[in-house]
């Protein structure tokens, strides 16, 4: 066995080629390239230039152009952690008659050296249809056909990893059976190291005269600067081989260290000044900045110009564009995080596409367009415009929760505020369309102080988007009923304020409105309080328009419990009356500070409207009325109130009053409580909670 193994001992050193912009590349006086080939520090031509012996290049110039050697070994590359070098190989040759006619062992050995044999770019190549090399790897195929070109998977070409650390690397071929039957296409067999991107398999490598362009496969060589590692490397200042605005890391390959420069800077590393800044700010392609980019040492800021605000950065919050007027407003998103989640996994524009026609996009274009010049048109969004407003649907911008979704907080360029919502997943029945995007046109045509003003809808997502305006201070349910032991904070007068407006949204809704708008979820967690505690009536989430030949509509009941009407509960038949009921209940909230459904009560007080009715029958009115109302509120205007609140709650939805008298009624009342009254609501004391009985 042993005598077909023939070594030839290729003695060995190596290095490199150079990549790197030459700012600062070798040490002063010292020449960057050998030919064509750019030999960066720590490699250099002659002692004096290189860090060490083991860099120190050989450039022979009896070649044209002349070629760099580290040792006998031609580099065809320097890179910054590794070199490139020439291949070496170990083949063998028949002629077409059978006689042998090449036969060369190969043998790189790199001991004494900081250099590596990379175990992550280079293979083990066997290749041959009769091959064994010397490490007992063989490849076998006796057709040609046998031989999948590109391959290396055992027929003709087989190719094994390399262990880390590999510092030798000897072999030699031999033919089993002479190439006998398959000389017609495999001459040879050879074996060497080969990186892996850079060589690929193919049967002409089988001819003895394409032997030589194997060599031209390059093979990779780590490299380490010292022996030592970082830590070690660092006590000594003198011996540490990284400079300015760079940093030391072990390689992994071997013992010893190398350099690379800090984030934000380029160069040698190896260099006094070699690591120099980059000017990120002038990477026209890829500039980091949205807005003004300054450049930094070592890394760049971001700023917007006067006329907008936010962080600057393309990967950040960008700029937003500053409105002048800042108009407040509000966007919520209902049932937003499924949706956007469930989108983002499918092809979007193809989606959105579908989505935008699906949910009467084009309709609602045409609509909006019949609109134009009456000033109150629907902003179309898109999916986009919606996802950067809400900086990417962002947990932080969740301003509400509930059964219809979730509500964010959304920002537009003009520096808007707005509130987006997304309707249930049923309104894309195909029938309920067109009324939806009646719904959506007619409702951002209302134009009432106290109802949230829509200003648009996105319906490139699966479930139309509503954007609002936003309204500051929450709603009125959470200012009545904080937890346990924390005041409620809203005076006698700014109830009956609300209440007021309140009356007064929805009796514009009911009547003044072009068609009238029942709407169907009037609740304290759906009337929004701005930052004067002015009454926004909102969510129409579930709100129909009532046709004008129609009083009735029967559809799905919907609506809060607490709030609902009993008869609209039993009937399903949905008039104003509904809202009637339902803002009696809020009436009710109002004067005593209590949950509209409460299961920590007792049997009989769990429903709040219930048991207000009875106290009022009972003439126990001020035992249920909030302390702070009591001793605020003129008494009969309390009373007043109440006696409406019963009206309101009247079983019977033809017995209630209209919202229109509601409000008539209410606006009496504060007339005359705002003229007899001085005290202004801002002094008013903070009202204390009433604990629950
Ligand atoms: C870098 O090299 C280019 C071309 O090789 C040359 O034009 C330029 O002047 C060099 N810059 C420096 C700083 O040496
Ligand atoms: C340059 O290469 C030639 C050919 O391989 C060789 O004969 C010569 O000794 C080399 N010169 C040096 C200085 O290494
Ligand atoms: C093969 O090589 C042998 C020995 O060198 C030679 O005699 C023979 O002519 C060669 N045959 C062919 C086909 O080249
Ligand atoms: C291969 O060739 C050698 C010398 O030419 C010969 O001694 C040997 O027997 C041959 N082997 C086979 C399997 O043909
Ligand atoms: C490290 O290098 C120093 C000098 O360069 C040498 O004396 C020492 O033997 C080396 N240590 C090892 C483990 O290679
Ligand atoms: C630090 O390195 C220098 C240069 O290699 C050497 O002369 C000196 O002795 C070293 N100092 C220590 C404390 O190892
Ligand atoms: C960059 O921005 C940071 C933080 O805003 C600031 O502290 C620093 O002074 C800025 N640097 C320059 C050069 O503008
Ligand atoms: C909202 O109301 C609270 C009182 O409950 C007040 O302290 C706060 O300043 C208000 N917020 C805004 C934005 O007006």
């Amino acid at each position: 066995m042993s005598a077909m193994l023939l070594l030839l001992l290729v003695s060995s050193l190596m290095i490199a080629s150079a990549t790197a912009t030459n700012k600062t590349q070798t040490k002063p006086g010292c020449q960057l390239k050998c030919g064509n080939i750019a030999v960066p520090y720590p490699f250099g031509m002659g002692e004096k230039c290189s860090i060490d012996e083991w860099a120190n290049i050989n450039c022979n110039t009896s070649f044209h152009p002349p070629k760099p050697f580290i040792g006998t070994i031609e580099v065809v590359q320097f890179l910054e952690t590794e070199v490139r070098i020439k291949n070496t190989i170990a083949a063998y040759c028949y002629n077409q008659s059978g006689a042998s006619i090449y036969n060369i062992p190969s043998s790189i050995d790199l001991h004494g050296t900081p250099y590596t044999f990379s175990s992550t770019k280079n293979k083990y190549t066997v290749i041959g249809c009769d091959t064994l090399a010397s490490d007992g790897c063989t490849t076998r195929c006796d057709k040609r056909e046998n031989v999948i070109q590109g391959s290396c998977s055992g027929s003709g070409c087989c190719q094994t990893s390399i262990s880390k650390g590999l510092k030798e690397f000897t072999v030699a071929v031999v033919s089993i059976d002479n190439h006998t039957n398959i000389l017609s296409f495999d001459e040879c067999g050879a074996a060497f190291l080969a990186e892996e991107d850079k060589y690929k398999f193919k049967i002409s490598d089988f001819y003895y005269n394409n032997i030589p362009s194997l060599t031209e496969v390059p093979v990779v060589l780590n490299f380490a600067v010292g022996n030592r590692t970082c830590k070690e490397a660092k006590k000594n200042a003198t011996a540490y081989a990284c400079k300015d605005n760079s940093d030391c890391y072990d390689s992994v390959d071997d013992t010893g260290y190398l350099c690379g420069c800090n984030t934000g800077y380029k160069g040698n590393p190896y260099l006094t000044l070699g690591c120099q800044d980059v000017n990120e700010c002038e990477d026209l392609n890829n500039n980091p900045c949205e807005g003004i980019c300054t450049n930094t040492q070592g890394s760049y800021n971001c700023s917007c110009p006067d006329d907008s605000y936010s962080d600057g950065r393309k990967n950040g919050d960008g700029c937003t564009k500053k409105s002048k007027e800042l108009p407040i407003l509000q966007l919520s998103l209902v049932g937003g995080s499924w949706l956007y989640l469930s989108i983002r996994k499918r092809k979007l524009v193809k989606l959105k596409k579908k989505f935008f026609q699906q949910n009467g996009g084009l309709l609602l274009k045409h609509q909006i367009s019949s609109h134009e010049g009456r000033g109150k048109s629907t902003k179309i969004f898109t999916a986009e415009e919606l996802k950067l407003a809400t900086n990417n649907y962002d947990q932080r911008r969740i301003i509400g929760q509930g059964g219809s979704g979730t509500v964010y907080k959304g920002i537009l360029p003009d520096l808007r505020i707005f509130v987006l919502a997304i309707k249930k997943s049923k309104i894309i029945d195909e029938s309920q369309l067109g009324q939806f995007i009646n719904e959506i046109d007619i409702l951002t045509q209302i134009n009432h102080r106290n109802v949230v003003k829509r200003i648009g809808c996105c319906l490139e997502t699966e479930v139309p988007l509503l954007v609002y305006e936003f309204v500051a201070n929450g709603t009125l349910s959470h200012h009545l009923h904080k937890k346990s032991g924390e005041m409620s904070s809203i005076s006698w007068e700014d109830r009956l304020r609300i209440a007021t407006e309140t009356a007064g949204a929805l009796s514009y809704l009911h009547s003044a409105a072009s068609i009238p708008i029942i709407h169907r979820d009037v609740k304290s967690a759906n009337i929004l309080l701005d930052e004067h505690y002015t009454a926004k009536v909102a969510d129409f989430g579930a709100s129909r328009l009532n046709p004008l030949d129609q009083t009735q509509i029967s559809t799905l009941v919907q609506g809060t419990m607490g709030y609902l009407d009993s008869e609209y509960f039993h009937t399903s038949q949905l008039t104003e009356k509904s809202d009637v009921y339902s803002f009696g209940v809020v009436l009710a909230e109002l004067l005593t500070g209590e949950k509209p459904l409460c299961f920590e009560r007792s049997q009989e007080q769990r429903n709040l409207a219930a048991y207000f009715v009875v106290s009022l029958k009972e003439n126990r009115l001020f035992e249920v009325v909030e302390a702070g109302v009591v001793k605020k509120g003129k008494t009969d205007h309390v009373h007043a109130v109440a006696k409406l609140a019963k009206r309101c709650l009247n079983m019977k939805g033809e017995e209630r009053s209209t919202m229109k008298e509601v409000a008539a009624e209410l606006e009496g009342l504060r007339g005359s409580y705002s003229s007899a009254s001085t005290s202004r609501w801002e002094t008013e004391p903070i009202w204390p909670m009433n604990v629950p009985r």
